[in-house]
């Protein structure tokens, strides 16, 4: 295959029958945020680099390994956004906007993972932000809203559970990873070579590890739950008030430590085990340092994204069912052609609840019935020859088996009218 028809690996085309669960999915999202009183915000997917290192943090996987990181033409070193956090709260800085705000938003994600299935390195991200809060009643209702996305999605409430966490503050944190940090060392000879690499410069990642051979060195480790001080306890303990209050099940995991450094207080995931490795469909929490991390006023803020790709796989069947046009217009000659488009025309502007499609093929009126039946249409508009000249047009039905009609085509908008009336 010559090197222009190969398509960038982790990347993916998104081809029309695709696109119909994408648009569902987009409408069902717009009217979602809305009743939650979120409003939507747009970012480039080009940022200054410096953006995500300040912000997601120089030791992260997805800043170290994974951004599509260049310098441009001027010399500026720019990066593809890995996530929509950073630049979400950069747009709101640079805009002013201050107190308190809720935004969402919609786009593609660029990081350089190893591609697999649910795994990519253009994918995409439903996320909603909240600034100005910082009480746990808005994590609360972040999470709350994705569980209102799930129903909406027709998920039921076993296939998707709710995984929360505290990371404290960077106090309790500091302490914690002093004391990780001791324990690690005591025990250097079973580290892999990627924990020892994060002894010093993340330590709480090493708790994240896939590796069997760790486990058991994991599960005995310091819990950062004993050096959270009392703040971090009650926000926590408050969170969990909250979504008990609500009918919420969750499952605490001391475990969860997201990727991205970011966080305090708390966070949260949202796994199925419906899809195989990659079950995480969305994750969130609470970032309060961040508005200043990236040079602003200390605001708080909370937020989440869900995994496009992710979510449509899960929601494939509820999501499907391209709608086929009601009408397929067949043509034979150069007047027939002329008719079909100017008549095909007034129906868009006469029924525009109508979706009306025309051959503009060409071919042989045996091979454009054979599309019109494809179509899925339900009535073929028939203009031959013969039709042309005698002002008249053939109305055939496509399924079920009602008879052939001709009709003079100025009869056509009221006879279309009264098959689909609204
Ligand atoms: P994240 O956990 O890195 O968080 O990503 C959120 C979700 O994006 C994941 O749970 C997953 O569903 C999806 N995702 C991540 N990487 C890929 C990939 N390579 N292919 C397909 N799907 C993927 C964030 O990005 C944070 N910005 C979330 C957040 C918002 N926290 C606070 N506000």
């Amino acid at each position: 295959m010559s090197e222009a028809m190969q398509r960038v690996r982790g990347m993916r085309d998104i081809l029309p029958e695709e696109t119909v669960k994408w648009q569902r999915l987009e409408a069902l999202t717009l009217a979602l945020m809305a009743r939650y009183g979120y409003g939507e915000i747009r970012t480039p997917v080009l940022e200054k680099l410096a953006l995500f290192t300040r912000g997601i943090g120089e030791a992260t996987d997805v800043v170290e390994k994974e951004m599509y990181a260049f310098e441009d033409r001027n010399g500026d070193m720019l990066a593809l956004r890995p996530e929509n956090t950073a630049g979400s709260v950069r747009a709101a800085l640079n805009a002013g906007l201050a107190g308190v705000q809720r935004v969402w938003y919609m786009g593609p994600q660029f990081r350089h993972e190893r591609p697999q299935r649910g795994r990519y390195r253009q994918f995409h991200q439903i996320g909603a932000e909240a600034w100005g809060m910082a009480g746990p009643e808005i994590e609360a209702e972040l999470i709350l809203l994705c569980a209102a996305f799930w129903r909406e999605l027709g998920l039921a409430a076993d296939e998707v559970q709710l995984e929360i966490n505290t990371l404290g503050t960077p106090e309790d944190r500091a302490a914690h990873r002093t004391a990780l940090i001791a324990y690690f060392r005591e025990h250097l000879a079973e580290l892999d070579e990627d924990a020892t690499r994060r002894l010093d410069s993340n330590p709480l990642r090493i708790l994240d590890t896939k590796n069997p051979a760790m486990q058991d060195l994991v599960i005995a480790a310091p819990r950062l739950s004993e050096y959270l001080c009392e703040a971090s306890q009650q926000h926590f303990a408050q969170l969990q008030a909250l979504l008990d209050a609500a009918g919420q099940p969750y499952v605490i995991n001391h475990r969860l430590v997201r990727g991205l450094d970011y966080y305090r207080h708390c966070v949260f995931e949202w796994t199925t085990t419906r899809l195989g490795a990659q079950g995480t469909i969305c994750g969130g929490g609470r970032y309060d340092g961040l508005v200043e991390q990236i040079g602003g006023k200390p605001n708080p803020g909370v937020g989440f994204a869900m995994g496009v790709e992710r979510l449509l796989e899960l929601a494939a069947e509820r999501l499907d069912g391209a709608e086929p046009p009601h009408l397929y217009v067949v043509n034979a000659g150069e007047a027939a052609a002329r008719n079909a488009l100017r008549l095909s025309e007034t129906i868009r502007q006469q029924l525009p609840h109508l979706r009306c499609v025309v051959d503009c093929s060409g071919t042989g009126l045996k091979s454009q019935f054979k599309r019109a039946d494809k179509s899925g249409a339900a009535l073929a508009l028939v203009l031959a020859e013969q039709e042309a000249q005698t002002g008249q047009v053939g109305i055939k039905p496509l399924r079920g088996d009602g008879e052939q009609i001709v009709l003079a085509q100025d009869e056509l908008i009221d006879d279309l009218r009264q098959r689909w009336s609204q």
